[in-house]
């Protein structure tokens, strides 16, 4: 080794000492701050913005370093400061906001380890033409295992012209693994190790694969190539496919293992994917839902949506709890989470001679052919908390050669059943609470378990206490398809009214989300456990994260079909196909109470592929559309430039109302009484025809609903009409009264929904 390669090796680790020391003694108080900036006040002795920025930021930090530049999805940067300097930058001349950073989290269920989804995508449209080859589904997420057969690019052409994007190499990634599928492949890191440290190589890859499973999953859903004999050990059984199959792949890893996905990483996964040329932006993350000017989803969302792009989300998993609704703002697709119909079975039998169906995910040998004596936790215990199964609190001589039932919450499912089989239990029940009602999200157990709903739960347990000598035995059944009804909306997904704007209805749509079969990472195990070494191709989640790129897909396939139509008219046509009832004419099921959903939890409906692709008329909208929305929320001069990146001044002589926003659905708020009147506007794409409206109303008495003119008449393809819609509402209901309905325009071919919905709030 030569004495030159010693001392710089020695030179660079003092770096890094000085580096450690400097963050010790300065990096508590600094936080990393996303800075907007007025583009247009830029002083003319600048000729690039990029060292105005850094100017701005020399004027109240000498060493304050840029995170990143941002020139697409915002104009700004991001940096690391103390309150005072940001305090400070506030006051610079064309500084509009000095915002701290935000975390964002995945949106696969409540728990911490991803638990269990599987969709069945084949059918959900037929084979496209070449045209959706061609489209890019750009997914921000935790990044790719390039070897998942999902990427597989064998019978793809070229890639698309337009596709400006890049495969960037790092941490065991090179650029030679992206393909004609996998076209593009990208990581975002400063944000992260700005606050948590530089990414420990050893245990997580500072490049775009995926150590957690979580993006591997979402974008192969969204547009993973076909794959057969695709399982998880033999569960979900079948051909694997993308909902987009021939769609193209760019993943942006903003998610990192060790602390999240931070907001000044994910508006750099943002601003690269519109320079790439993305043409889908597909975002299974979510934080709760602020002003749009605080949101750095939303505001990315923006400028995406003016270049065209359609952006989707995941709705948030905090449900049943109303007002639990996320990305809300109206430029996003919002999707909540459906079940598909398809079940993974474990049959709980009791001494007394009944049975019960639950589900499980448990490959492994079965129990021997008998009822085994049956056990409560909480009697198998010397902990207060003994019935939730914590590590090394169940008592071993109760529990051995025995099944065991465990309470929900605290502790992983998962782990619930490790800590019964390792105190010599042969098998674990655990039952639903109300939070997941009769909800069954099939888990990956390692040993025998079986998840069961709550009122099933609630008989068990009785059973158990009250039995002189309660017996018991799970008995595995596997996949099971055709489970009627279906679907039915998940417990988990969240719910409206939109706490930020209550006059627009979200979510939007739902589609499946619940057990959803898709690629997944070599890097750990299908639980997440470090305990399990288990490796999968596939894996099965639940969560919003799942249904959301179901969507991306979709519009990927519309867009193929109409390539001329705009973010707005895909979601439209999304919604107002979409469905509210089964075969039969019932209502969609809220699994969560086992009673009709509405729309606060299921928007215009469950996404309809086919019937999407000739909606008859849409509800489009502009940018100037939306600019108009904003000023309708108040927003000042700076908010609007923070969300829209532009100086737009809102008329003084007009009245903006966020009722005329042209959207595909109603929701009325109500804290007076009188009339509220909606405007909109639809284009008839399905040609000529004379459309006439039907309203439907639970309520008829506490409002009133009329729709002027009650019939439209299109002369020709792409007219755009008016229609006004005037609900007349009395103050006769308590606060929190709701009543839904839908206005309908139909021409006898197409049936054009929308869902409304009228809250009393005072
Ligand atoms: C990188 O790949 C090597 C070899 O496959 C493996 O041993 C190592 O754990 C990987 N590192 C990460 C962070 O995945
Ligand atoms: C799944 O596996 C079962 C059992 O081997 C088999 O009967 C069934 O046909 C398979 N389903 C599909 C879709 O391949
Ligand atoms: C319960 O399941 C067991 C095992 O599959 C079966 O033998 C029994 O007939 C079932 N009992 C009822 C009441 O369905
Ligand atoms: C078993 O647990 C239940 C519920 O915690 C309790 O009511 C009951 O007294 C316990 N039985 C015994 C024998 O400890
Ligand atoms: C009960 O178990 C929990 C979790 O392991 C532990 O924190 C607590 O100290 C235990 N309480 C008693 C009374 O043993």
């Amino acid at each position: 080794m030569s004495p030159s390669f010693l001392s710089s090796t020695f030179s660079f680790f003092i770096v890094l000492l000085y580096l450690g020391v400097f963050q010790i003694s300065y990096g508590a108080q600094q936080s990393t701050y996303i800075v907007h900036m007025a583009k247009s006040q830029m002083p003319s002795s600048f000729d690039q913005h990029c060292l105005w920025y850094e100017s701005s930021l020399r004027s109240v930090s000498e060493s304050a370093e840029l995170l990143y530049t941002y020139n697409n999805a915002i104009n700004g940067f991001s940096t690391r400061l103390t309150p005072q300097e940001a305090d400070s930058l506030m006051t610079h001349p064309g500084v509009i906001s000095v915002l701290p950073e935000k975390r964002y989290e995945l949106d696969t269920t409540r728990s911490s380890q991803f638990l269990g989804l599987d969709v069945h995508n084949a059918g959900l449209f037929p084979e496209t033409t070449g045209a959706s080859s061609d489209i890019v589904i750009g997914v921000l997420d935790s990044g790719v295992w390039p070897e998942s057969k999902s990427f597989s690019d064998e019978g793809y052409g070229p890639v698309p012209s337009t596709w400006k994007g890049e495969c960037e190499a790092g941490t065991n990634f090179t650029a030679s693994l992206c393909n004609r599928k996998l076209v593009g492949a990208r990581f975002f890191v400063r944000g992260n190790e700005a606050t948590s440290g530089p990414v420990d190589e050893s245990i997580e890859s500072r490049s775009p694969r995926d150590d957690t499973g979580h993006g591997t999953h979402t974008s192969s859903t969204a547009a993973g190539s076909v794959v057969e004999g695709a399982s998880l050990l033999g569960f979900a059984n079948g051909t694997a496919r993308g909902v987009a199959s021939r769609a193209r792949v760019a993943v942006y890893k903003v998610c990192w293992r060790y602390g999240g996905c931070s907001s000044s990483d994910i508006l750099a996964g943002i601003d690269k994917a519109i320079e790439d040329n993305v043409n889908i932006l597909s975002i299974s993350l979510s934080n709760v839902a602020v002003d749009y000017y605080g949101d750095e989803i939303a505001i990315g969302a923006f400028s995406a949506m003016e270049r065209g792009i359609f952006v989707s989300c995941s709705a948030g998993n905090r449900g049943p709890s109303p007002f639990s609704v996320r990305n809300v703002a109206p430029w996003i697709t919002t999707v909540g989470a459906g079940t598909i119909d398809r079940d993974f079975r474990a049959l709980v039998v009791l001494g007394n001679g009944k049975n019960y169906t639950g589900a499980s995910l448990f490959k492994g040998d079965a129990l021997p052919p008998k009822l085994l004596s049956f056990v409560y936790a909480g009697n198998a215990s010397n902990n207060d908390t003994g019935n939730l199964c914590y590590p090394e609190t169940l008592i071993p001589e109760k529990v051995k050669g025995k099944i065991v039932m465990c309470e929900d919450g605290g502790n992983s499912r998962i782990h619930k059943g490790e800590v019964v089989k390792a105190a010599g239990g042969l098998g674990m029940i655990v039952a639903n609470t109300a939070d997941d009602g009769e909800e069954l999200q099939a888990v990956a157990y390692l040993s025998m378990a079986a998840t069961v709903g709550q009122k099933a739960g609630d008989i068990i347990r009785n059973y158990v206490l009250t039995d002189p000598n309660p017996t018991a035995t799970i008995v595995i059944q596997g996949t099971v398809v055709n489970v009627q009804p279906s679907p039915v909306l998940a417990a988990f997904s969240s719910r409206g009214p939109n706490r930020v704007t209550p006059n627009i209805l979200k979510p939007d749509l739902i589609a499946p989300g619940v057990n959803i079969l898709a690629g997944w990472t070599g890097a750990i195990s299908p639980t997440g456990l470090d305990s399990d070494t288990r490796r999968v191709d596939f894996n099965i989640l639940s969560g919003t994260s799942m249904s959301c790129p179901h969507v991306s897909g979709l519009a990927a396939l519309l867009m193929s079909v109409h390539p001329r139509w705009s973010p707005a008219a895909i979601r439209s046509a999304l919604m107002t196909t979409a469905y509210k009832t089964y075969k039969d004419g019932k209502q969609i099921i809220d699994i969560a109470t086992v009673t009709p959903s509405t729309p606060f939890g299921y928007g215009a409906g469950h996404v309809s592929p086919m019937m999407a692709t000739n909606p008859g008329l849409i509800y489009d909208l502009t940018t100037e559309d939306y600019l108009d929305f904003l000023c309708a929320m108040d927003y000042t001069s700076s908010d609007i430039e923070i969300v829209s990146r532009r100086s737009y001044t809102c008329d003084p002589s007009k009245t903006y109302s966020v009722a005329d926003l042209n959207y595909p659905s109603f929701a009325v708020y109500v804290n007076r009484a009188g009339a509220y009147k909606y405007t909109r506007t639809v284009t008839s794409v399905g040609g000529v025809g004379t459309y006439s409206v039907k309203v439907t109303s639970e309520e008829t008495t506490a409002v009133k609903i009329v729709v002027e003119p009650a019939v439209l008449n299109f002369k020709k393809v792409n007219e755009k009409k008016s229609y006004v819609v005037t609900f007349t509402v009395d103050l006769s209901k308590p606060s929190g009264f709701t009543s839904f309905g839908s206005i309908e325009w139909s021409d006898g071919k197409h049936v054009v929904s929308s869902p409304l919905t009228v809250y009393w709030n005072y």
